[in-house]
């Protein structure tokens, strides 16, 4: 059965395995489904349906490989159980995203989603809020159909050629368009290359999950999303200066970014990166072309579709089977595997070199290719620091220079231990703001 035939009274033991699937990719993350499984009511006392002994009966599904969220639904199914039985515990629980999933007119009572998981298990900082730190009243749900009017009708011609694209990434096109008054960026998700359709809605939640309980003036905020076509869409803040990667390259004649503005830069970025890690996350995606820069340079950290909560301690370590991220900005354990905060440092440690010498982090015309292997040059004395620092800066201060570009490389140590904190890194970036 395909979604469009999709109504209240279809039973949800006659939902198809995808869309068991997508609702799985809502639900088993934080263990939401175990909220779900606590309202699923027995048909004839109105008592729980399942007790203790049942979710545990479900938790030791999760070591085989299993989904408990499908297999809760695959159960409750059994009793004739309803789609409209299913959205009407969603929407109470206030897990609107799953719900839309099911139902995609569901959003009546609720245009504006504050959660789409769990409160309880949302890992929101429980750290005194710093100035930094604010809470977002919550996103909006849009059609598709709404998107494609305020960025006429997906004009991908480049918007200095009167068209509305204004990027390209490996899930999707980003066009600027028109909401209420407001720019907005709009990325429009597609299964490019060796991305299934799968990995990406799992890219699409995972960024909701993420930009719905992380808020802070360093991480881009998100205004909404839509998920009533086969393309999910994302909706964020306009930044109206682009990415860090291209403000360094200059593209498009921009002005270079002075050394002052570049500083701030690394140390909004820091403080964004040290606000996820106290959150327990990881970005696993930091790059410059993921630090966007809004009308006043101020840096907001984005793309959150590979982020990871962590286990409570900032330093522990969880294996993945898929490598993701960016080659060249990837610690050595990221590349077998690992999952850490401090490969996000490491990957920090390239955009600092970005920074100091203005040069992209891989350059097929250059020899070397990657920037971390010129870095290992200047450490090798085969090359000076002078010649690494970027030409189209003015006034250079070499000792600042030389401050940057060391702790660049402890951030860039091999083994993960020698790296510093987040926290080591904004002390030691903060002591020379002026
Ligand atoms: N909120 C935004 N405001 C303005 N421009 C944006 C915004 N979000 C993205 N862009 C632009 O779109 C470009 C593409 O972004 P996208 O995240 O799709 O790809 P990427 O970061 O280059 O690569 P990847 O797919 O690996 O993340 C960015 O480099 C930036 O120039
Ligand atoms: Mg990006």
């Amino acid at each position: 059965m395909s979604n469009n035939v999709i109504t209240s009274s279809t039973f949800v033991r006659n939902l198809s395995h995808g869309t068991l699937r997508k609702l799985a990719d809502f639900l088993d993350p934080n263990d939401t489904w175990k909220t779900v499984l606590g309202e699923i009511p027995n048909k004839s006392t109105g008592t729980p349906r399942y007790t203790q002994l049942h979710l545990r009966r479900f938790e030791g599904l999760v070591s085989r490989g299993k989904s408990p969220s499908t297999e809760l639904l695959y159960d409750w199914g059994t009793t004739n159980a309803t789609v409209g039985e299913l959205v009407d515990i969603l929407v109470g629980l206030k897990l609107f995203a799953p719900a839309c999933v099911l139902l995609p007119d569901v959003s009546k009572p609720t245009e504006n989603v504050t959660a789409l998981v769990n409160q309880d298990t949302a890992p929101v900082s429980k750290s005194t809020p710093t100035e930094d730190t604010y809470v977002d009243p919550g996103f909006c749900r849009f059609s598709y159909h709404e998107l494609m009017k305020v960025t006429d009708n997906w004009d991908d011609r480049p918007a200095s050629m009167g068209g509305n694209k204004i990027g390209e990434g490996g899930f999707g096109v980003v066009f600027k368009g028109f909401l209420n008054n407001t720019r907005v960026a709009v990325k429009k998700l597609n299964s490019m290359d060796d991305i299934s359709p799968d990995e990406l809605q799992i890219q699409f939640n995972q960024e909701i999950q993420t930009l719905m309980v992380l808020k802070h003036t360093h991480l881009v905020n998100m205004v909404g999303f839509s998920c009533d076509s086969e393309s999910p869409c994302l909706v964020y803040e306009f930044m109206p200066n682009g990415s860090l990667l291209d403000r360094l390259a200059c593209l498009d004649n921009t002005p270079p970014l002075s050394w002052h503005r570049r500083y701030v830069i690394a140390v909004g970025t820091a403080k964004g990166l040290e606000y996820l890690h106290s959150n327990h996350h990881v970005h696993r995606d930091v790059k410059s072309a993921n630090i966007l820069l809004d009308d006043k340079f101020v840096a907001k950290i984005s793309d959150f579709g590979l982020t990871r909560a962590s286990s409570k301690r900032t330093s522990s370590t969880v294996m993945t089977e898929k490598i993701v991220g960016t080659t060249a900005y990837m610690a050595p354990e990221a590349l077998r595997g690992e999952i850490t905060p401090k490969s996000d440092i490491y990957s920090f440690g390239v955009v600092l070199l970005e920074i100091v010498s203005g040069l992209p982090p891989v350059d097929e015309e250059r020899e070397p290719k990657l920037l971390i292997e010129v870095r290992e040059e200047i450490e090798d004395e085969e090359m000076e620091l002078e010649d690494f620092i970027d030409k189209k800066l003015e006034n250079v201060d070499l000792s600042a220079m030389e401050k940057v570009f060391g702790l660049a490389c402890r951030c860039l140590h091999e083994r993960k231990a020698k790296r510093p904190s987040m926290a080591e890194v904004l002390e030691e970036l903060s002591d020379d703001l002026c």
